[in-house]
């Protein structure tokens, strides 16, 4: 499934309010958010994102900020936190510092929405197998090697994951190598 199939699960998924979009790459899903929402931001560590990101919306409001979201910390609160193909990026030993920054950056009654890639794409991706953290070898256009951290997560197991981390999660597949996911803070009784 292209971008535009992708882009079009967004319009299913609850994006409203004040939105904080983390990891947001050159912009593509920025441009898609920005319709949805009331006021936006989005958040990289590469200025070279950042800079096609700023491009792409040119002539809008929206509000960039330049940050390693393992040491970020929001100045704000937000009614939706978005993130496209990030997760899969987060180390296991950083979930639960990630979570908890989710936590102080939503607004009461907020969620998060998440798409990413499902465990079926290691079919189509090459891992690297002697790798301590999960990680897979991509190859550019211009042949250059790259490695990246890459989790894919099954379905149930990050849901239930999630749980232990304080979060109600529902997590749908939305083709055979995507997911997309809805997590609200757990309610305590
Ligand atoms: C796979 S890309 C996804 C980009 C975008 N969400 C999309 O779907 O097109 C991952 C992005 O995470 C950013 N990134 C990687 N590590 C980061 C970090 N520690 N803090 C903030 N952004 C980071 C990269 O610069 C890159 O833009």
């Amino acid at each position: 499934m292209g971008m535009p199939r992708l882009a079009k699960v967004l319009d299913e998924l609850p994006v409203s309010g004040d939105v904080l979009e983390m990891a947001c790459g050159t912009g593509q899903w920025t441009r898609l958010l920005l319709d949805r929402a009331r006021n936006l931001t989005a958040l990289d560590a590469a200025p070279e994102m950042l800079r096609i990101a700023r491009v792409r919306m040119r002539g809008t409001t929206t509000r960039f900020i330049k940050a390693d979201i393992f040491t970020w910390e929001p100045d704000r609160q937000y009614d939706t936190v978005f993130f496209a193909f990030w997760l899969s990026h987060v180390p296991p030993v950083e979930m639960e510092v990630f979570w908890d920054l989710l936590r102080r950056a939503l607004a009461p009654g907020g969620c998060v929405v998440f798409l990413d890639d499902s465990p079926t794409k290691a079919e189509i991706e090459e891992t690297v197998a002697e790798a301590q953290v999960p990680t897979m070898r991509r190859t550019l256009a211009d042949r250059s090697q790259h490695l990246a951290v890459k989790v894919l997560h099954d379905a149930p197991v990050l849901t239930s994951k999630l749980h232990s981390l304080g979060w109600e999660a529902h997590i749908e597949p939305i083709d055979a190598y995507h997911f997309a996911g809805i997590a609200r803070p757990r309610r305590i009784e």
